[in-house]
């Protein structure tokens, strides 16, 4: 593998704070009168959920799944391992799925697909960062931070070969 070094800042620390400000507005908005599970996709996400969680005003529970792709590691083949599944049941719960990023959406189909099964009382999706052009699948997250191009980003809980999650901004990593 090819040395990668940062190149530059996509999004600074105070973008995406304001932006988790506006998504915690608006997801207590849309589950005014409800209780809210968050689910944390490890271990990308769990720093965005560290704030957004913060930024919620409805009463929740978190709880983690650890997911990993099946295959070549270029490569999601969409066949998905559970590494670490939920400590509680979801069923009745109204379930949100807090993802770092949404690349193909193969990991996300299977999971949203997987727990659809566990007859909860809804499920949605909030994603820190999408990529679209990279979709190959049907899967539309219900709320999005940002939608990036189609570059590596790391920081804020995103890695490379788990480096760099500890970056308090997203970066774009490149080729040396
Ligand atoms: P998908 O199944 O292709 O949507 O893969 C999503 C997962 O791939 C994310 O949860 C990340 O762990 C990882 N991923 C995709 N793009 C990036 C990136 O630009 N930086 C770091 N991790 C990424
Ligand atoms: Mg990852």
């Amino acid at each position: 593998m090819s040395e990668k070094y940062v190149q530059r800042v996509l999004l600074s620390e105070k973008e995406i704070q304001a932006k988790i400000a506006q998504l915690g507005a608006q997801i207590s908005q849309d589950y005014a009168d409800k209780e809210l599970l968050l689910i944390c996709v490890l271990k990308g996400a769990v720093v965005f959920l560290a704030d957004l969680m913060r930024q919620l005003t409805v009463p929740l529970e978190i709880d983690f799944m650890a997911v990993s792709s099946y295959g070549a590691s270029t490569k999601s083949s969409g066949v998905v391992r559970i590494l670490k599944d939920l400590d509680c049941s979801i069923e009745n719960k109204h379930c949100l799925i807090v993802e770092d990023i949404i690349d193909s959406g193969l990991t996300l189909k299977y999971l949203e697909e997987n727990l659809h099964s566990r007859h909860p009382a809804s499920i949605r999706i909030v994603t820190l960062l999408d990529k679209p052009e990279r979709r190959g699948v049907d899967i539309t997250p219900n709320y999005c931070g940002f939608q990036i191009p189609d570059e590596f980003v790391v920081g804020y809980g995103l890695d490379f070969d788990e480096h760099y999650r500890s970056l308090p901004e997203i970066c774009v990593l490149a080729d040396k």
